[in-house]
């Protein structure tokens, strides 16, 4: 049976669909390799949100042009966002593109893979506008089984394959139309998935063993599901809703023995009380909010259509930090909008020093095919000003990072354990260090940005830390037994924490003393379960 290369780029969500497209061709009898030379098919799931995760794919595509030459039987797909928005232009540039596939469309791959295979033909299925797209996802609400609920459905739930942590989709699409965003023209109307079909999914993974569950959508505190119930009594049928808040209620009472419960991205307008309430009476919902910001200066917010202002952003940190004890926030900036000025991204700058997110991915503007930006507004923030605030902003958040990493020094936190550490051998930080900024957990799309300044000072020989301070290392404490390696782990504020022990320590969710914050690298030593405490959810 042939094999097949699958790499992912971009979001979650991304990485979800991938996860799902794997399970039904392995069903089919595919197999999957890491190693592109050895593959038969070969799928990008792609990313639009930004032209340089597209300029990614067009340069493989463009390598695999080559190697099609000589191995026509080769099949090449894209998949995911790119398919969707420039599906056209793609097969134009890229004739020898086999598949296209849209993400609203992917339960349909394997039968266009197959069709590929018997004819040759070039193949795709891909939404193409707004209408029809809407139509399918109406449908998707209304009949569970649905070639696109059907893909998460068809989820496989091994206990073997020890995965500790797992995705859940709760919302597909956006309705929001951010002018700048390309996301509800590739992933198209919003639709809330039912509870009990979450519930159901999240069950199951549970049952194989997983730890953490990050629910996602694009703006999950839209979730909303109307569910049609016949009511029995005279008043006639009764149209029942479940909001965000009652889903996490459900999920957490549904899901005792599930320790660490999360959920992606929020949307800063129509954020209630209820939602904060559950967080703050729900031990096992981690108390970690994303809640990108984007500006801090009305006037970008308001042509970037986002329907909040600075102060009615503030306002729900503030009672965000009310309601939930200890939270942690996480954000999102743009730099660069069109017509920014200093002014305007002094007001971002100040945004992010008053909230004080544990950590924030920022982007500079890219302006996207198809959206009301481009159309509307000139791209005229020019390339070295966008660097030099998004340089900025960066060294300002690690800044903070820092600061709030370093008020954990002693503690005990819990972290839960995903396997042997990328820094390689030893509890101190590699070169890594200086070349990646925000966290190193992956961002809503992709890193923002990498910390220019320390990779054009890491050159310069002198080993530097990511803020480009230099490097001291870390006091390695007693000697560790020959067994041990380095394993990372995370808290429940999604903070990386670089600790020695078991290879067996994968999987578990283990109390480790903190011993050492290092730019964005948390270092400690296990501790004893009797010295837990707890730091929030
Ligand atoms: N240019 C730059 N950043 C963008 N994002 C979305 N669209 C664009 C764009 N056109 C960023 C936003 C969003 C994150 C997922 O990506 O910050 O929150
Ligand atoms: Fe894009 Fe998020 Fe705005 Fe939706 S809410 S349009 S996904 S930035």
């Amino acid at each position: 049976m042939k094999k097949i290369y699958l790499e992912t780029f971009g979001c979650q969500m991304n990485v979800l669909d991938s996860e799902l497209v794997e399970t039904q061709l392995r069903a089919l009898g595919y197999s999957f390799t890491p190693a592109l030379d050895d593959a038969d098919v070969v799928l990008y799931n792609t990313c639009s949100v930004r032209q340089r995760s597209e300029q990614k794919v067009w340069s493989r595509l463009g390598i695999l042009k080559i190697r099609k030459a000589e191995d026509p039987a080769l099949v090449v797909g894209v998949i995911g966002c790119m398919a969707e928005r420039d599906g056209a232009g793609l097969m134009k540039r890229m004739p020898h593109v086999d598949l296209m596939c849209g993400p609203s469309e992917l339960d349909q791959l394997p039968a266009l893979l197959e069709n590929h295979l018997k004819t040759g033909k070039q193949q795709h299925a891909l939404a193409g506008n707004n209408s029809r797209r809407t139509k399918t996802l109406d449908h998707a609400r209304e009949d569970p089984d649905d070639g696109l609920e059907a893909l998460d459905l068809a989820r496989s739930f091994s206990p073997y394959e020890q995965r500790f942590q797992a995705y859940v989709r709760i919302v597909r699409g956006c309705n929001k139309f951010c002018t700048y965003c390309v996301v509800p023209y590739t992933r198209g109307a919003e639709v809330s998935r039912s509870p009990q079909v979450i519930l159901e999914e999240a069950r199951k993974l549970t049952d194989a063993g997983c730890l953490e569950i990050t629910l996602l959508g694009q703006t999950v505190n839209h979730y909303a599901y109307a569910h049609d119930t016949q009511a029995s009594t005279s008043t006639g049928p009764a149209k029942q809703r479940t909001t965000f808040a009652e889903l996490l209620g459900l999920l957490h009472e549904g899901l005792p023995h599930l320790p660490r419960l999360r959920f992606l991205t929020n949307f800063p307008a129509d954020f209630g009380d209820d939602i904060l309430q559950v967080m703050r009476d729900s031990p096992r919902i981690c108390r970690y909010l994303h809640i990108p910001a984007q500006s801090g200066s009305d006037r970008i917010l308001q042509m970037m259509n986002r329907g909040y202002t600075r102060d009615s952003y503030l306002e729900l940190v503030g009672r965000a930090r009310r309601i939930v004890p200890h939270i942690q926030l996480v954000g999102d900036f743009i730099v660069g909008f069109p017509t920014e000025t200093d002014a305007d991204y002094a007001l971002s700058r100040s945004l992010a020093e008053q909230v004080r997110y544990k950590n924030a991915f920022i982007f500079k503007y890219s302006p996207r095919p198809g959206t009301v930006g481009i159309k509307r507004y000139v791209d005229d923030v020019p390339e070295e000003i966008k660097r030099f605030r998004n340089n900025d902003l960066l060294r300002l958040q690690n800044h903070i990072s820092h600061e709030l990493n370093r008020e954990l020094l002693g503690q005990v936190v819990e972290v839960l354990c995903d396997g042997p550490s990328g820094w390689g051998g030893t509890n101190a930080p590699s070169d890594k260090d200086s070349l990646i900024a925000g966290s190193a957990h992956q961002s809503p799309v992709e890193l923002g940005a990498t910390l220019a300044a320390g990779l054009s000072r890491a050159g310069s020989g002198m080993r530097l830390d990511r803020h480009g301070q230099p490097y001291v290392a870390p006091q390695v404490t007693a000697q560790r037994p020959p067994d041990w390696v380095q394993l990372s782990g995370r808290t429940t504020f999604d903070q990386i924490v670089v600790f020695d022990g078991p290879p067996a320590l994968t999987g578990r969710i283990l109390p480790v003393r903190i011993r050492e914050a290092l730019g964005m690298t948390i270092f400690a030593d296990l501790a004893e379960a009797s010295d837990a405490c707890r730091t929030g959810g």
